[in-house]
């Protein structure tokens, strides 16, 4: 079993990425393979809309999203780490999101098959998700409609989210023993 692990925060070794650490720590536990993408390290540009992905199928943008077209396609399970930017996913993450347009493109507009047909009820994910804030309406609302319309594009069950909040600073995870243990908790049930 493939688990393919996404942290989307500019900001290494911060809340978000901290919990998926400790998420991964669980996960591999078990007989899986585990890759982790810094997503910031990828440099995925945004979608420009040039529309040649409705005639091809492919993206004509080559940079870092080429390798992860093929990672979210190959994975049997998809774990998203991510803050939360103005109640909404940072950029690096719209971006990937965005680029998945050419799968989007594949499958509805070519009507071709992403994943093997006998793959595609099999896969499914989950996310982490942090903000520092506390107590605000529909904080991850938006991101968690977002990462669902990502997830059904790409033949994946979106299965649940572990949201936490009141984590400001770059160490405040770390520092919430409850925090990191439930997470282990949740990430347990991942695979
Ligand atoms: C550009 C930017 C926008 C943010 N917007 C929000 C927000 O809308 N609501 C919120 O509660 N926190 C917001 N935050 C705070 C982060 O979500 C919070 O610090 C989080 O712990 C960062 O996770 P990280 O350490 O994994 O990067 C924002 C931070 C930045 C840098």
């Amino acid at each position: 079993m493939k688990v393919l692990a996404i942290s989307s925060s500019p900001r290494r070794n911060g809340n978000s990425e901290m919990l998926l650490d400790i998420a991964l720590s669980e996960i591999k536990k078990k007989e899986v393979s585990v890759k982790k993408v810094i997503l910031t390290d990828l440099k995925i540009a945004p979608c420009n809309s040039c529309g040649d992905c409705f005639k091809t199928g492919e993206c004509s943008i080559k940079d870092g999203m080429q390798v992860l077209y093929k990672d979210l396609l190959a994975c049997d399970r998809l774990l998203i780490a991510s803050p939360m930017y103005f109640q909404g996913l940072p950029c690096q993450l719209k971006c990937a999101i965005d680029r998945c347009q050419a799968l989007w493109a594949k499958k509805y507009v070519l009507k071709r098959d992403l994943v093997e047909k006998n793959r595609k009820t099999k896969r499914y994910g989950a996310a982490i998700l942090v903000c520092a804030s506390s107590g605000m309406k529909n904080t991850f609302t938006g991101a968690i409609i977002t990462l669902k319309a990502w997830f059904s594009v790409l033949d994946i069950r979106y299965k649940k989210e572990f949201s936490t909040e009141g984590l400001e600073d770059k160490n405040a995870a770390s520092r919430n023993e409850m925090l990191l243990k439930k997470v282990g908790e949740f990430s347990g049930a991942m695979v």
